[in-house]
């Protein structure tokens, strides 16, 4: 048995013990076949049987309607942002997009689609580049005829996630899940395109879960878009257009698979209300010895930065060597803004966050002289 490491990393994130040991117990021998996963064809029945019970495990976690398809699509949540723009920009004769910047990931998500047709930001960048908040939808300059409306519903970086969908009066609402799809129900048909990198509560990293409305499909494609980059062919193959990242996908079905079984996303979500409230909480009742920068309605669930006596980098750095000597990894936050971020993804369980809560409480009472 391997020592117990505390791995709140926000991506490549930690995955389930048991999926884990289930994955090395089918390592040499992949359902009797006599080889490994990462060996099989792509296009061996015991490939597609496997891509097929995710896709249909997919659905039923978040009750995905009839009239979507499921993709596993490589290049990362990165590829996203311009794969969005090539294929969707064209459903309306302005090739136009309204884009929701909250954080980091829907800046760099507006930069890129840029490149590609008018985009047009909803509300006006913060002047102190700190995302901090969501602005109310009554300040939201929304255009009747984008082709689409574009937003991150959990700023991994920031520790922002929006707690209710935007209303868009029609136009397709695509949105990057990356660090919260899987941790509480989504409402599927309110959404053109939902796109996740599997890294943080899906999978390994190497592989994105794109869920697609179908009429989406027919849009026209902007003429520069690679081959591999149109959704549409992807879907009229099952994925299976070129080589997948097959080993991630039978990791990422796994992982489905022990979520259906613990009692699926409204379980999840449970938990995650639990564990993010208990550590919101050792945040909040510290006096001011850590601080959570984000306004409360809108602070991640999933993604929880904090600063110690406003950002006391001796103070943080002690803080991480001596979490880290506990067996409590990866707490640094992302270098763009410092200070300490604890990623809380569904594999972090209660008892764990109960651990980090104490280890919290312990280092306020040594250090709060
Ligand atoms: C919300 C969000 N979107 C997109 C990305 C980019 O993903 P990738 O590194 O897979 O390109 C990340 C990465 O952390 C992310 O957190």
């Amino acid at each position: 048995m391997s020592k117990q490491v505390l791995n709140f990393a926000a991506g490549p994130a930690a995955l389930p013990r048991e999926v884990l040991a289930k994955a090395q117990s089918e390592l040499l021998d992949y359902a009797g076949s006599g080889i490994s996963v990462m060996e099989l064809s792509h296009r061996s029945k015991e490939f597609e049987g496997l891509l097929n019970r995710a896709i249909a495990d997919v659905k039923t976690l978040l009750n995905v309607p009839d009239n979507y398809k499921i993709l596993f699509l490589q290049g990362g949540g990165s590829t996203q942002f311009a794969q969005v723009a090539l294929n969707l920009l064209g459903a309306k004769e302005g090739n136009s997009a309204d884009y929701l910047v909250t954080g980091t990931w829907s800046l760099k998500a507006y930069e890129e689609a840029k490149r590609y047709g008018t985009i047009n930001l909803a509300f006006p960048l913060p002047a102190n580049k700190k995302y901090v908040t969501v602005p109310p939808q009554s300040e939201w300059k929304l255009n009747p005829a984008a082709s689409y409306v574009y937003y991150c519903a959990n700023e991994t970086v920031d520790g922002v996630e929006f707690d209710f969908v935007p209303e868009t009066n029609g136009v397709p609402l695509v949105c990057d899940m990356s660090s919260n799809i899987l941790s509480r129900p989504v409402d599927v048909a309110k959404y053109g395109l939902i796109f996740a990198g599997a890294q943080k509560n899906v999978g390994p990293s190497g592989v994105t879960l794109v869920i697609i409305r179908s009429d989406l499909l027919d849009v026209k494609q902007h003429p520069a878009t690679p081959i591999m980059l149109g959704y549409k062919l992807m879907a009229e193959n099952n994925s299976l257009y070129n080589t997948p990242p097959t080993f991630a996908i039978y990791i990422c079905g796994l992982v489905f698979e022990h979520l259906k079984a613990l009692g699926g996303i409204a379980e999840m979500n449970a938990r995650n209300d639990r564990k993010s409230q208990a550590l919101y909480a050792a945040i909040d009742n510290s006096n001011g010895f850590f601080t959570s920068p984000v306004v409360p309605a809108y602070r991640s669930r999933m993604n929880v930065p904090f600063r110690i006596r406003g950002g006391d980098d001796a103070l943080e750095n002690k803080f991480l060597k001596e979490a880290e000597a506990q067996n409590m990894i990866q707490l640094k936050g992302h270098r763009s803004v410092g200070g300490i971020r604890a990623s809380i993804y569904n594999a972090i369980s209660e008892d764990n966050v109960t651990q980090l809560v104490a280890f919290m409480n312990k280092f306020l009472a040594a250090n709060n002289a």
